[in-house]
């Protein structure tokens, strides 16, 4: 069975074809930091607007890579949810005219299981059941996943996402957008001096907080002083600490639940220290780690498609209607 997968649920337009037995045909992305990094941040409406001038061009390109056409086409997986609604709307209007068209089902990907899925499409992806901890801009999330679809969230941030505290943090350090990998290369000059709390780990649970890192970065910078090495220091101090922070919730969330697997992926699993962190961490407790390809951490078609071939192989589809939910609990997949 061939998929096409489509992505457009921020500002990145993804597309990609999974085969159910061939694996990964082909996959195209095309991202637009550099249009949103003149405002300091997506701005919506041009987020939509460019997701329409790209999205069928791509999937021309992408049908043609894959020497397919679109008849070959047996399902159609697109971001439903969640996102930005223009954004959405792209995707899941034109997935549907597609599928109705070439007359074939479709389906409504939630854009984390996307995500969390993403590791199966490495060389040698995780058995179930594994924890999963889904880290990107808008969410942080640790999940109990069970199979596809069986998911129960054991975690979440009460307030920022961890990506979004990087991009808040690294705004205000004066670095541009997409913030977190410009923090993490400001890091790499400084040295972690300052001590910042580990929120949220002197208690049980596995709730994160991370909007205390931000003003505890601001008060760093007002009072120790602004000089280029300071800021390093800062964004230092402030990458390990989310980084521990983590890695203690993971070691958590692995002795409470008996699993000795762990999932990371989303945007900000891309980060150098995050990765090296949980790598300590899972060694020690004699787990393993599974991340996707750094390509596969930030959004993209791909895992929608894999996503979706489960999804279409176990017999869901969508009806006729173009699905787009901007706010969608994980917990309510089923
Ligand atoms: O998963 P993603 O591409 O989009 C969402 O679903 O939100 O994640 C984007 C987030 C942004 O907050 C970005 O700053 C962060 O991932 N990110 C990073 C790194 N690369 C991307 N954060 C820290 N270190 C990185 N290397
Ligand atoms: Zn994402």
């Amino acid at each position: 069975m061939y998929v096409l997968g489509i992505e457009t649920s921020c500002d990145e337009t993804g597309v990609a074809i999974y085969h159910s037995e061939k694996g990964l045909c082909s996959h195209l992305l095309y991202s637009q930091v550099e249009m949103h990094s003149e405002y300091g941040g997506v701005v919506p409406e041009l987020a939509s607007r460019d997701h329409i001038r790209k999205l069928v061009p791509l999937i021309k390109q992408c049908l043609q890579e894959s020497h397919l056409t679109g008849s070959d086409i047996n399902g159609i997986a697109y971001t439903a949810g969640p996102g930005l609604m223009g954004a959405l709307l792209v995707g899941a209007a034109t997935a549907r005219s597609l599928a109705w068209a070439w007359q074939i089902p479709a389906i409504a990907i939630h854009h984390m299981e996307g995500h969390l899925l993403a590791p199966m499409l490495e060389e040698n992806p995780p058995e179930f059941p594994f924890v999963a901890l889904l880290i990107s801009g808008g969410h942080t999330l640790l999940v109990q996943v069970e199979g596809i679809g069986r998911y129960q969230l054991l975690g979440e941030s009460l307030d920022d996402a961890a990506g979004e505290a990087f991009d808040k943090t690294a705004k205000m350090l004066g670095l541009g957008y997409p913030g977190g990998p410009k923090l993490s290369a400001l890091a790499e000059q400084g040295t972690a001096q300052i001590k910042f709390p580990r929120p949220m780990t002197d208690r049980p649970g596995l709730d994160f907080s991370f909007s205390g890192l931000k003003t505890f970065a601001l008060n760093t910078v007002s009072t120790s002083g602004k000089t280029e090495q300071d800021k390093a220091d800062v964004a230092a101090a402030f990458q390990i600490a989310v980084a521990e922070t983590l890695s203690i919730k993971c070691k958590r969330a692995l002795q409470q639940t008996g699993l000795k697997r762990l999932v990371v992926a989303g945007g900000v699993s891309a980060n150098k220290q995050i990765r090296a962190c949980l790598t300590d961490m899972v060694v020690k407790e004699n787990a393993q780690l599974y991340f996707p390809r750094l390509q596969f951490c930030t959004d993209n078609g791909a895992m929608i498609a894999y996503a979706g071939c489960q999804r279409l192989i176990a017999g869901q589809q969508q009806g006729l209607e173009i699905y787009a939910r901007p706010r969608w609990p994980i917990g309510e997949l089923s």
